[in-house]
C-alpha cells in the first residue's frame, strides 16, 4: 500500500517555534516528529511514501535524502553507532515529494497525491501526529479495510474541552473497537458535536476521496476540508485504535511525546528522578 503525509501547513499552533522550520522537523526527544510518522507507515507494511510539502519544507526532504559529506565525516571519526543512525534514516523506505502551492487546507492537500495514488486505497498519515502502540495505528486500520475494503479513520476518545479542535464523529459501534460512521463534523461547537469521538490522524481511503475533495466547498477556517469530503462516501468505519496519540500541533502534547519517548532510553532512571523534584 502506498502513504500519503501531508505536512505543508504553516504551524501556526506552534509558532514561534515554526517561523523558519517545519513543525514537522520539529525533534521530540531524539528525531523529527515526521521520521516517527514514516518509521510507523514502514512498520506497517507500507513501501511507497509521498509527502505533501510547501514553502520552507526542504528540511524535510534534506532529512530523508544521503549525506555523503556527514557520513564521510563520522566514518573518519569512527563514531560508528551514530554513522548507523543516520543510514537508517535514509534506507527506511524511497520518499517522493510534491508541492502544494497555496495552503488550502486538508482536503486540498490529499489532492494533491491523485496522480501519484492512481487507483489504489491508500492510507494517510498526518505529519504532525505521533502514534505509540504494539501494533502501529495505520497496520490496525489496514487490517479492519482489509475485512471492508471501505475507508477506515483512527478514532480516540477526547474531553469535551477538546471537541472543536478534531473533526468529530458518530455512528454505532459494531464491534467493541469499531464503529460504523454515518455522521462526521469538523471541528464543531460542544452542541454540534455527535460524541467525543475525534479522528485523530491516519485514515485508509479509497481512490473515490478524489472526486468527492473536488466536489467540497471551502469550510471551516475557510479551506477544503477532508473531513467533509468524507461525509460524502457512503460507507466509512472507525477504529478506536489501541495505543496512544499525540498531536504535535499543541505544544502540551509536544512535550508529553517527548517525555513518554525518553522514557525509553537509557536515561529513563534519570529522567524519572527528575521529574520527581516537581512532585510536593
Ligand atoms: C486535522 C483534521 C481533523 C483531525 C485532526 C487530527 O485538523 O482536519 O479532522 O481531527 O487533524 O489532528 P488540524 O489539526 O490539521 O487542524
Amino acid at each position: 500500500m502506498k502513504a500519503v503525509i501531508p505536512a505543508a501547513g504553516f504551524g501556526t499552533r506552534f509558532l514561534p517555534a515554526t517561523k523558519s522550520q517545519p513543525k514537522e522537523m520539529l525533534p521530540v526527544y531524539d528525531k523529527p516528529i515526521i521520521q516517527y510518522t514514516i518509521e510507523e507507515a514502514v512498520a506497517s507494511g507500507i513501501d511507497d511514501i509521498l509527502i505533501i510539502t510547501g514553502r520552507n519544507k526542504r528540511s524535510i526532504e534534506d532529512h530523508f535524502d544521503k549525506s555523503y559529506e556527514l557520513e564521510q565525516t563520522l566514518q573518519k571519526a569512527g563514531k560508528d553507532r551514530v554513522l548507523k543512525e543516520v543510514r537508517k534514516i535514509t534506507d527506511l523506505v524511497d520518499v517522493c515529494y510534491v508541492r502544494q502551492k497555496e495552503q488550502n487546507g486538508l482536503g486540498d492537500a490529499i489532492l494533491q497525491a491523485e496522480n501519484h495514488i492512481g487507483d489504489e486505497q491508500f492510507a494517510v498519515l498526518l505529519g504532525d501526529t505521533i502514534t505509540k502502540s504494539k501494533t502501529p495505528c495505520t497496520k490496525q486500520l489496514i487490517d479492519v479495510y482489509s475485512r471492508f475494503e471501505k475507508p477506515t479513520l483512527s478514532l480516540k476518545e477526547i474531553s469535551t474541552d477538546k471537541l472543536n479542535k478534531y473533526g468529530i464523529v458518530g455512528g454505532s459501534q459494531i464491534e467493541p473497537n469499531l464503529y460504523k460512521i454515518n455522521h462526521l463534523i469538523e471541528k464543531p461547537k460542544i452542541d454540534e458535536a455527535p460524541s467525543n469521538l475525534a479522528m485523530v490522524g491516519r485514515y485508509i481511503l479509497t481512490p473515490d476521496i478524489f472526486d468527492k475533495i473536488k466536489e467540497t466547498e471551502p469550510g471551516v477556517d475557510g479551506e477544503v476540508q477532508l473531513t467533509d469530503a468524507l461525509t460524502k462516501l457512503d460507507e466509512v468505519y472507525g477504529v478506536l485504535f489501541e495505543g496512544k496519540t499525540f498531536n504535535i500541533a499543541t505544544r502540551f502534547d509536544w512535550l508529553k511525546a517527548s517525555i513518554e519517548f525518553g522514557l525509553e532510553d537509557a536515561e529513563r532512571d534519570e529522567l524519572i528522578q527528575y521529574m520527581k523534584t516537581f512532585i510536593d
